[in-house]
């Protein structure tokens, strides 16, 4: 089978590479628009970082995984076109700042009846709003061709950084389409992908209003639960309650669980914003305001977090940043990527250069995303790879990110080397406080007591 994917991003790269892994005698293609990216695709230095996805694109790479610029050729050759395109949030017009830019789904439809020469399975791989596939298949059977195209939902639920572990070893694959046989045939040849990896009762098949309203409904419940421990966050810096003690024995319940309830200055990320702010578009579109206004409080804690972060800063540092080192520790949203895109350490440099603080960046691999974010705050700005750089006569360290890489820093080495009193801001429950403390540092964990030496 021909499988091709249109969009080579931090979805289509690593899905296809994993699918053409797990099924050697399947031809995969990925196209792009973006030359300079399909030629990353094609060198040593892959355009995303993802643990063991250089691998298994070596692996795969020119055997039967192909990253291309020839869209038309992929169209003509390909049984089956993942589209993977992006869909942030539109900007501009109607519903700008919530509903989901279709623009590059739409040019994708459109170029695949401008080359197609056969019958084709299209699959919704972008996270799209529930009822797109009704539009989609009106543009693609708009062509003149006669040609008859069964659209598919197959939402992604990888998470960057884990990326190829989610792919290998998915919770489920959720595969949605129409109840007619032509549709069950089309949810059948693409189940027929995955089955050769995951097992059958992970394979999950719905109609396709459904598939794509779970992808959005997914990431708002993952979200939801961030927001909501984060709420709790503020609570227990008022009265003295320690974020992580409640957050373990809430968890312990089964019915609550242990995953995804770490309090932290915020979730970044591309997807959960755009994908809540969808959503709560979605609710106001069909007349429900209370739902939207409910999930769109998801979007203002998270929002609060980041700023909150920063006055907490500001009211311990004696209500002045001006002239102040901070070393930021961590750009990326979280770790093991480079990818910075909402990532919470933009709001935080941004309010910082604001009060007027010299702010030194450190990240392992996202420092080239943090400066094309940061491009307009020339001055005052330093980047670094190097921590002990990073926090060289530093006044305080923020932690952004939760490397591992912070975790085990000499920091009696590094607290030596920065102005006193020496302050930490441990945005991600990340390192041990009262070593820190013991150490000389004054420590704020985010929702913990802090501690201090005054
Ligand atoms: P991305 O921006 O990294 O990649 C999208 C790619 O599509 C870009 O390289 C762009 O050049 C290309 N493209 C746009 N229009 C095109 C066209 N007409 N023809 C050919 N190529 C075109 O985006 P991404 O992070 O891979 O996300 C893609 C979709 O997957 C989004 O809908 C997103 O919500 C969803 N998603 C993302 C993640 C994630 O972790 N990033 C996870 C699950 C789902
Ligand atoms: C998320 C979902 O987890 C994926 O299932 C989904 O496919 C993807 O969005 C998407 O649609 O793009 P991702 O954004 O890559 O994946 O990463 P997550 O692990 O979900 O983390 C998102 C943000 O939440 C990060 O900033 C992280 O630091 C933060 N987070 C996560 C917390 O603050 N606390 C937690 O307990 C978990």
């Amino acid at each position: 089978m021909n499988i091709l994917c249109i969009g080579a991003g931090y979805v289509g790269g690593p899905t296809m590479a994993v699918i053409a892994d797990q099924c050697p005698d399947h031809r995969v293609t990925v196209v792009d628009i973006n030359t300079s990216r399909i030629a990353a695709w094609n060198s040593d230095s892959l355009p995303i970082y993802e643990p063991g996805l250089a691998e298994v694109v070596a692996r795969c790479r020119n055997r039967n995984l192909f990253y291309s610029t020839d869209i038309p050729r992929g169209i003509r050759e390909a049984d089956i076109i993942f589209v993977s395109v992006n869909t942030p949030t539109k900007m501009f017009g109607a519903g700008a700042g919530k509903a989901a830019d279709l623009q590059y789904l739409e040019k994708t439809a459109r170029s695949i009846i401008e080359y197609a020469e056969s019958d084709k399975i299209v699959v919704e791989k972008s996270t799209l709003p529930v009822r797109t596939a009704q539009a989609l298949s009106r543009v693609l059977h708009s062509n003149a061709k006669g040609l008859h195209f069964q659209i598919v939902s197959n939402p992604e639920f990888l998470a960057e950084g884990s990326a190829i572990r989610d792919l290998k070893n998915p919770d489920r694959v959720l595969i949605g389409g129409l109840e007619t046989s032509q549709g069950r045939q089309a949810v059948d040849a693409v189940a027929g992908i995955y089955r050769r990896w995951v097992p059958e009762e992970k394979i999950i098949t719905t109609g396709l209003w459904s598939s794509e309203l779970t992808k959005l409904v997914a990431n708002a419940l993952l979200a939801q639960r961030v927001s909501s421990v984060n709420s709790i966050s503020a609570l227990c810096e008022k009265t003295g309650a320690n974020i992580n003690e409640v957050t373990r024995v809430a968890g312990l319940d089964s019915r609550i669980g242990a995953k995804f309830l770490k309090a932290g200055v915020g979730f970044g990320g591309s997807c959960f914003k755009k994908d809540i702010l969808n959503l709560v578009y979605l609710c106001e579109f069909y007349g429900l305001p209370e739902v939207a206004a409910y999930w769109e409080q998801v979007v203002r804690i998270n929002d609060y977090q980041a700023e909150r972060f920063v006055r907490n800063m500001l009211a311990a540092m004696f209500n002045t940043l001006a002239g102040k080192k901070i070393a930021l520790f961590g750009f990326a949203f979280k770790r093991d990527t480079g990818d910075t895109r909402e990532s919470p350490a933009i709001a935080v440099t941004r309010q910082l250069h604001a009060e007027h603080a010299e702010i030194a960046i450190c990240d392992p691999k996202a420092l080239d995303n943090a400066k094309l974010d940061l491009a307009d705050l020339a001055e005052g700005v330093t980047y670094t790879a190097d921590p002990y750089t990073a926090a060289r006569g530093a006044h305080a360290i923020a932690i952004i990110t939760d490397w591992d890489e912070f975790r085990d820093l000499d920091y009696a080495q590094i607290y030596d080397a920065m102005n006193k009193p020496a302050f930490i801001f441990d945005g991600r429950g990340l390192v041990d406080a009262g070593r820190l403390h013991e150490i000389g540092f004054n420590v704020y964990p985010l929702g913990c007591p802090a501690l201090t030496h005054f």
